[in-house]
């Protein structure tokens, strides 16, 4: 809940105190942001009192950090997506787009490869509250040539078609013609992203060793994502996830970024701010924003942190409309870059 001391609607300290500009927390963009998720998903709410007791079961599961569960069933998810992803998308939308200038600028800027595309990485991104807000803040900078990748380990497929669809109608993208087409390309995998251990080549094929020493071929879909070619990787509200699945896994995880990601790819990390989101290792619990430091930064495992702040709060202003509740957020903030 936010704090008494500061009235509602009203925009917090962030990460971004030297940043005077908060263009993307606009009422009238975060207004556009929530009606095209209205438009998009018009006929959930079409059954009031049945979507409110699906969110209420979601809402049992997530309070149990059962997340498999809360994200299990087809419903579940629209119920996640009508009633989550909005708050998500508007302050991803300020995060990416006032807190984090280097990520607009990498959406404009020319890059070296082939069509001058720039290629983004949703780790745990398939409710698509960070595509939605991503794909706002590359059509508010006519961005062009950038590649979404949403990952996620539940069954959004559905839901991500009738989100990309309701994008590229809401944005107009779907009437642009041929020479236009495939500006903004915004795709789902589901995959288990710790699905990861190590690779090595071995007989000019890719194989993988397991966590015991053993090596296997490679069949995970894992294989497709180029870590190489990424220039921004987002992890929202997922990192804690991750560590409960797997630590170890996890941390493997972070080492592969960092051994295959090129200087100046960005990974930006959210996650609930407070002790929601510490972490035990051995006998001494942590912040887990303390340990990705340590591991990124620390460790020189090549990564500089640029934007830091370990409570942004994001207020819900006043005068938006949606027809269900919208929360106010309070999260920790990092956003590293490959040196
Ligand atoms: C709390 S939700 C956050 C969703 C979204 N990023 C947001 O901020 O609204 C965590 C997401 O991570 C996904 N997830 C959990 N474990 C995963 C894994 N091992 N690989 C890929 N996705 C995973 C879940 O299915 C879920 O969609």
């Amino acid at each position: 809940m936010a704090p008494k001391s500061r009235p509602p609607g009203q925009l917090s300290r962030s990460a971004g105190a030297d940043v005077p500009c908060h263009k993307y927390a606009s009422p009238v963009i975060q207004q556009s942001v929530l009606s095209l998720l209205r438009r998009t998903f018009s006929t959930v709410y079409s059954d009031p009192e049945m979507l409110a007791q699906t969110i209420q079961s979601v809402k049992g599961h997530l309070y149990a950090r059962d997340y498999a569960a809360a994200f299990k069933s087809p419903d579940y998810l629209l119920a996640y997506v009508v009633r989550w992803s909005p708050s998500r998308a508007l302050a991803y939308l300020h995060v990416l787009g006032d807190l984090c200038p280097l990520v607009p600028e990498v959406l404009t800027r020319s890059s070296q490869k082939p069509n001058n595309t720039k290629n983004i990485l949703c780790i745990g991104g398939g409710a698509g509250g960070e595509v939605l807000a991503l794909a706002t803040l590359a059509n508010e900078l006519d961005a062009k040539n950038v590649n979404i990748l949403a990952v996620d380990i539940a069954d959004w497929d559905d839901v991500f078609v009738r989100l990309h669809d309701g994008i590229r109608q809401g944005f107009g993208w779907d009437k642009k013609d041929d020479s236009a087409k495939g500006i903004i390309e915004l795709r789902f995998s589901q995959m288990d992203i710790l699905d990861v251990p190590c690779y090595l080549k071995a007989n000019g094929g890719k194989t993988m060793l397991t966590t015991d020493g053993d090596v296997q071929e490679l069949e995970s879909p894992h294989d497709n994502i180029d870590f190489g070619s990424l220039d921004l990787i987002t992890i929202m509200f997922t990192t804690n996830e991750l560590f409960a699945q797997s630590k170890p896994r996890t941390l493997t995880l972070f080492g592969h970024i960092s051994e295959n990601c090129r200087p100046g790819t960005l990974l930006l990390v959210l996650e609930s701010a407070g002790s929601y989101s510490h972490i035990q290792i051995g006998s001494k619990t942590f912040p887990v924003q303390f340990l990705l430091d340590h591991i990124m930064v620390d460790d020189a495992a090549g990564w500089e942190k640029v934007v830091n702040d370990d409570a942004v709060w994001f207020r819900i202003q006043n005068d938006l409309k949606y027809p269900l509740e919208l929360e106010n957020m309070r999260f920790f903030l990092r956003l590293y870059r490959k040196i």
